[in-house]
């Protein structure tokens, strides 16, 4: 039985991760699931999974060394799937230290305690050992003009302290499968969106606030593209890169879905109003009066697109999720979740909120 250690598994594409690991394979595999419970990991995304006799859950910072050791020393570990990170860009404007810490130093630590747990007298790895680092499309920076796309060989140009964070860790991936034939790959993804997304982030807090009849804030001119992909077909194509991929290789992963903003909102509005029930109170405060322009973002990356040729070439990988049906599935997730809404845009987020878009 495979062991798989994930980290970050209590964030959004962490959680939905671990869901689709144990539909997939059941008892199969073995999941142990480290994360630090920052404001972003939450235990109750993992509710359904938690009694699970092939699930366990370690609190611990990727940052400390010992914890990470013992966990390797403890068991036996197949694949290490790497999720743990800060990820929002404007809290990195903000607070660019924690970045550096958990996505830089934490990634670290972690690839030395597994180096350390696998590799052998003579250099080489124990057999059937992966690790997966998990990045973004934002460490190639910002593409100007359309039908042009990030390729794996496009050239990293990070502009935001999330970015470059992100984009450094890669850069030690890199350099331990150079330096020590380290047996791991990295996958950049696109910008995702469904069940389990922290509401700082644009889908979910636009139809958190649309829901309750508040503003919308919609950054600069609200034409900044992004790529959007289901979390599902994200979570998918880790395991199928894990699986299928190229040792040392990097797979860029993309919806090729292509939205600005300010459509993401209109559609958002559109659908909502469409599968509010007609006697839902809520189908008066969501209008397009809410939306709102606010000041830009510091640095604010025009357009991510990605071009997901290498890893449907290689590895048979397509996103499944048109943007139309997602987009339902995830704002059904959202109606059938109030209480988590509920919970986790308590205490900190109000504060969080009220600090950042001055309300
Ligand atoms: P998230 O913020 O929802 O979750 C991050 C998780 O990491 C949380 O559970 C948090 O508690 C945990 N964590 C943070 N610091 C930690 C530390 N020091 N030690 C242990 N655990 C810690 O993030 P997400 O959106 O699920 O993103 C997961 C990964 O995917 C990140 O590496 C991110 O860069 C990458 N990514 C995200 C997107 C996206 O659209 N969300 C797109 C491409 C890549
Ligand atoms: P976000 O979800 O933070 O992802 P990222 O910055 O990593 O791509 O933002 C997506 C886009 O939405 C980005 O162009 C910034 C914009 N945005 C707003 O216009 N208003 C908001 O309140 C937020 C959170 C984002």
């Amino acid at each position: 039985m495979r062991t798989y250690l994930v980290t970050g598994g209590a964030g959004f594409i962490g959680s939905n991760y671990i869901h689709y690991m144990f539909e997939k394979y059941g008892e199969d595999i073995r999941i142990i699931n480290v994360d630090a419970l920052t404001y972003a990991g939450n235990l109750e995304n993992l509710k359904e999974v938690e009694n699970r006799e092939n699930y366990t859950f370690v609190r611990a910072d990727i940052c400390d060394k010992e914890a990470l050791r013992k966990l390797f020393t403890e068991n036996e570990i197949h694949r290490v799937v790497h999720f743990a990170a800060e990820s929002h860009v404007d809290r990195s404007i903000r607070d660019p230290e924690v970045f550096v810490r958990t996505n830089v130093l934490g990634t670290l630590v972690l690839l030395n305690c597994a180096k350390e747990a696998w590799e052998q007298a003579d250099g080489s790895y124990l057999p059937d050992r992966r690790f997966l680092h998990v990045s973004t499309d934002e460490v190639y920076g910002s593409l100007e003009e359309e039908g042009t796309f990030f390729y794996e060989t496009t050239p990293y140009d990070p502009h935001s302290p999330y970015s470059a964070s992100k984009a450094s860790s890669d850069m030690l991936v890199k350099a331990y499968m150079d330096t020590y034939h380290f047996p791991a790959n990295i996958t950049n993804c696109s910008n995702n969106y469904g069940p389990y997304q922290f509401p700082e982030k644009l889908i979910p807090l636009m139809i958190n606030n649309a829901l309750q009849g508040k503003k919308l804030p919609v950054y600069g001119d609200g034409k900044n593209v992004r790529d959007w992909l289901y979390v599902r077909d994200h979570v998918k194509a880790i395991d199928m890169v894990q699986e299928k991929g190229r040792l040392f290789e990097t797979y860029n992963i993309g919806g090729h879905n292509e939205k600005q903003n300010i459509e993401i909102i209109h559609i958002i509005l559109e659908t909502l109003q469409d599968m509010l029930p007609k006697e839902d109170p809520r189908r008066k405060l969501v209008s397009k009066e809410l939306i709102t322009y606010v000041e830009d973002r510091k640095g604010h990356d025009r357009r991510y697109a990605i071009a997901p040729d290498k890893i449907r070439a290689e590895i048979g990988w397509e996103p499944e999720t048109m943007f139309q049906e997602g987009i339902r599935l995830t704002i059904q997730w959202y109606f059938e979740h109030g209480d988590w809404m509920k919970r986790v845009t308590s205490g900190e987020y109000q504060k969080y909120y009220a600090d950042f878009y001055k309300v």
